[in-house]
């Protein structure tokens, strides 16, 4: 059985030879740029977030800028990378750094983990990569890692195994010891979950750990960490208007709450009369064209999206604030959904 106190020794060697040391919010200690690479990070993965990241400095250089920028530019910055709750927490997270804390993240784990959007374990990551402050992290890649290394059974998503990783993984951390080793640490235990310790094929012949490692020693790499207790997702089903002026679409703004909350997207209803109601009180004409219905997967369910596309002839802006009337060449101005967008692009060869 592996030691306890090996476990963080050989990972800063691995780490040091075999991790990341070039990712774009490496080799920094500023504070925003970790927690915007943070938050970018929590559900998305690597490749994804690098050119959002890129275009988030170059547009909010520090705190402030993000602060005082309108919601609506971060979102439409935003606009792809999913889960929106995370960009309108980065924001009103950057409003209260800005606001209540002149500027400057707070160092501790308990005063980060209060702001919003930044859960325990971001918190901790936060922490150790800015300030080399002896922090714990558990993400679902270090779940994985730990789940597999000292044979954690059970779903990690439950609060009791959850509980207990969390025990391990303090008693795992490595002595207070020099910031740079915290920081090697934290970044090792990210790079082996996403770089060896995957989830579909683990490269167990490079892992530091192979020799000791629960899931390798005893061939249950597919059983460990056990999966989520399945169960069936439902199906919501929409109908969609696409509707037409020229070269435009209408958009409307979402509520600021629920699904794409804030973002722009078309206009809906529960069923196709329903919808042609829509489209005529919008100004469009009576018949709708059905275009391909296709289905977004949300991690509560799935949403089942029938298109249909309307025409309408010079309707004017509406005076509200929550419509617009986009140009098509244009949607890259507006925060659309990432399938609403994919729609819309696919629409646009065949519209003009
Ligand atoms: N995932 C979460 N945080 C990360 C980081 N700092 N580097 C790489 N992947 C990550």
């Amino acid at each position: 059985m592996l030691q306890l106190t090996d476990f963080s020794t050989r990972l800063i060697a691995w780490q040091r030879v075999h991790g990341r040391h070039d990712l774009p919010w490496q080799n920094t200690r500023d504070a925003y740029r970790i927690w915007l690479s943070e938050i970018m990070l929590q559900q998305t993965q690597v490749s994804t977030v690098i050119p959002y990241y890129a275009r988030f400095l170059d547009r909010f250089p520090d705190v402030n800028a993000l602060a005082f920028a309108p919601l609506d530019d971060v979102m439409a910055l935003w606009a792809g990378l999913g889960y929106y709750s995370r960009a309108r927490n980065l924001h009103r997270c950057a409003c209260v750094v800005s606001m209540e804390h002149g500027g400057e993240f707070p160092r501790s784990v308990d005063e980060l983990a209060e702001l919003p959007g930044i859960g325990r374990s971001t918190a901790a990551a936060i922490a150790s990569f800015a300030f080399g402050a002896r922090a714990t992290i558990l993400d679902g890649n270090v779940k994985r890692v730990l789940a597999r290394v000292f044979g954690v059974d059970g779903f990690p998503g439950e609060k009791r195994v959850e509980n207990t990783m969390w025990t391990l993984a303090e008693s795992l951390l490595p002595d207070a010891a020099h910031k740079d080793e915290v920081t090697a640490y934290t970044q090792g235990l990210m790079d082996l979950g996403a770089t060896l310790c995957v989830r579909g094929k683990p490269d167990c012949a490079r892992c530091p750990f192979a020799a000791d490692c629960v899931a390798n020693v005893t061939g249950r790499q597919k059983e460990l960490p056990a999966s989520r207790p399945k169960k069936t997702v439902p199906t919501r089903k929409t109908w969609m208007l696409v509707l037409q002026d020229g070269n435009s679409v209408l958009l409307e703004k979402r509520p600021p709450t629920g699904i794409w909350g804030g973002l722009w997207s078309l206009p809906e209803a529960a069923d196709e009369d329903a919808l042609a109601a829509v489209a005529h009180s919008l100004g469009g004409t009576a018949e709708l064209q059905r275009l391909s219905p296709f289905t977004h997967t949300f991690t509560h369910f799935k949403l089942d999206i029938e298109p249909r596309l309307g025409r309408a002839n010079g309707v004017p802006d509406a005076a509200d604030n929550q419509t617009v009337w986009a140009p098509l060449a244009n949607i890259d101005a507006y925060g659309v959904p990432a399938p609403v967008r994919k729609l819309l692009d696919a629409l646009q060869g065949s519209l003009i």
